[in-house]
C-alpha cells in the first residue's frame, strides 16, 4: 500500500469497535444497501508476484508488506468460515500470484472444506502450475483463469519483465489436464504493446474451448498513466476481430459474469470482453475483496476499505466478524467513479487480484 500518499489518512477504514455499526439478522445472505447480494469473496493471498506486468505492478516503487502484516493461514479460515455464515458461496484466490502461498493446497482443502463455499477458482500467471495444477485439483480447487497477454516469446518477456511463456504455455496445458475447466485466458491489450495481437489470441479460441477474455486496461495505483493512454475499448476489439473473422455470435449472458461472450462461429472457445472503464457492470456485482494485509476492499475501483485484520488479532468472536463482513457488505459504494474522475490511489492491482 502507498502509505506516503496524500490521501492515505483519508481511507473510510471502519474498525470492529464502530459503536455505530448495527446488527444485522443472520437468517439471511448479506446485502448491500442497493439490495445486491453479494456472495462471492476473492482474497488475496500475498501481494508479491513471480512476474512484473507493465500494467499491474509499476516498475520502481514497489513496497511489499511485510510477512508479520499478512493474514495466516488460521486466520484466513476464520475470514472465510465467517463470510460462509454471512452467506458467501464463491470463493476466488488471487495476489500478487496465488502459488507463491506456502501451504495452498491445504489451504484450498480446509477452505473448501467449510460448510458454504461451494466454488474456489484462482487467478494465477501459471509460472507454477506445470508442478501443481494436479495436487490444487485434487484438494479442491475448481477452476483456473490464467493471464497470458502475448503469443509472442519476446513481446511476453517485455511485457512481463523477464517471463518464459513456454512455462506459462506448460502451465496452461498442466491446468487443463487436471481438469480445472473451463479453463479462461486473460488478456489485458494496451496500445502500441500488445495490441497487434488481439486476432492470434482471439484465434486460440478456434483451437480450445477455453474462453479469451480482453480485460480493459483499469487506472489502478501506479499504473493510472498507462490506462489513460493505453485503453483499447471493447467496441474497438471487436471492431478488429470482425474484420477478421467475420461477424462474431452474442453469447447467452449470465447476470453474475462481468464479461459479455461471443464465439467465432465454428469455434469450440469463447471470446469474453470485460469493459469495467467503457461499459460498467456495477449494477451486478457480487463480489468483495479481502486483501493479503487483511482489509475488505468493497469496490475494485475504489478506496473504501474496513479493516478485519485489527478485529482479528484483537479476539473478536465468529459471530462479530460475520458481522463485521455484513457491515462491509452494506457499505459497498454502488459503483466506481472513473466517469466523474475519481481514481482509486491506494493499492495497485497487485494487492486486489482484479
Ligand atoms: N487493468 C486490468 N486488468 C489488470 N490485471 C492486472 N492489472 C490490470 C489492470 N491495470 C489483470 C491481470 C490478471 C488479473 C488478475 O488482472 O491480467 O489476469
Ligand atoms: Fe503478477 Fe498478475 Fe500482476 Fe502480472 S498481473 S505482475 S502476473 S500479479
Amino acid at each position: 500500500m502507498n502509505r506516503d500518499h496524500p490521501m492515505a489518512g483519508t481511507v473510510p477504514i471502519t474498525l470492529f469497535e464502530a459503536a455505530s455499526m448495527p446488527h444485522y439478522a443472520t437468517h439471511q445472505p448479506a446485502c448491500d444497501s442497493f439490495g445486491r447480494r453479494i456472495d462471492y469473496l476473492r482474497i488475496s493471498l500475498t501481494d508479491r508476484c513471480n512476474m512484473r506486468c507493465v500494467y499491474c505492478m509499476p516498475v520502481v516503487g514497489m513496497q511489499f508488506a511485510p510477512r508479520p502484516e499478512l493474514l495466516t493461514n488460521a486466520e484466513l479460515l476464520r475470514v472465510v468460515q465467517a463470510a460462509a455464515t454471512a452467506g458467501f458461496r464463491k470463493l476466488r484466490l488471487t495476489g500478487g500470484e496465488p502459488t507463491l502461498r506456502q501451504d495452498l493446497v491445504e489451504l484450498i482443502r480446509a477452505m473448501k472444506a467449510l460448510p458454504g463455499i461451494e466454488h474456489i477458482a484462482m487467478t494465477s500467471n501459471a509460472l507454477r502450475l506445470r508442478h501443481q495444477a494436479h495436487q490444487l485439483k485434487a484438494a479442491g480447487l475448481d477452476r483456473v483463469n490464467i493471464s497470458i497477454d502475448s503469443l509472442d516469446p519476446l513481446k511476453f518477456r517485455q511485457i512481463s519483465y523477464g517471463a518464459n511463456l513456454d512455462d506459462v504455455w506448460a502451465g496452461i496445458e498442466a491446468a487443463n489436464a487436471a481438469g480445472l475447466h473451463p479453463i479462461k485466458l486473460n488478456a489485458v491489450i494496451v496500445r502500441g504493446l500488445n495490441d497487434d495481437e488481439v486476432v492470434a489470441l482471439a484465434s486460440l479460441t478456434t483451437r480450445y474451448p477455453w474462453e479469451l477474455r480482453f480485460i480493459e486496461v483499469m487506472p489502478l495505483s501506479g499504473v493510472a498513466n498507462l490506462a489513460e493512454d493505453g485503453v483499447v475499448s471493447t467496441s474497438e476489439l471487436i471492431a478488429h476481430i470482425e474484420a477478421h473473422f467475420g461477424p462474431l455470435q452474442l453469447e447467452e449472458h449470465h447476470a453474475a459474469d462481468p464479461a459479455r461472450c461471443y464465439r467465432i462461429p465454428g469455434a469450440p472457445g469463447k471470446l469474453g470482453f470485460i469493459s469495467a472503464v467503457t461499459d460498467p457492470f456495477c449494477d451486478t456485482c457480487n463480489r468483495m475483496r479481502l486483501t493479503a494485509d487483511g482489509r475488505l476492499h468493497l469496490c475494485l475501483l475504489r478506496d473504501n476499505e474496513v479493516d478485519l485484520r485489527a478485529a482479528l488479532r484483537n479476539g473478536a468472536s465468529q459471530a462479530k466478524l460475520e458481522q463485521i463482513i455484513r457491515h462491509a457488505v452494506y457499505l459497498k459504494p454502488w459503483g466506481h467513479g472513473l466517469p466523474e474522475g475519481v481514481l482509486p490511489t491506494l493499492r495497485g492491482m497487485s494487492e486486489l487480484g482484479g
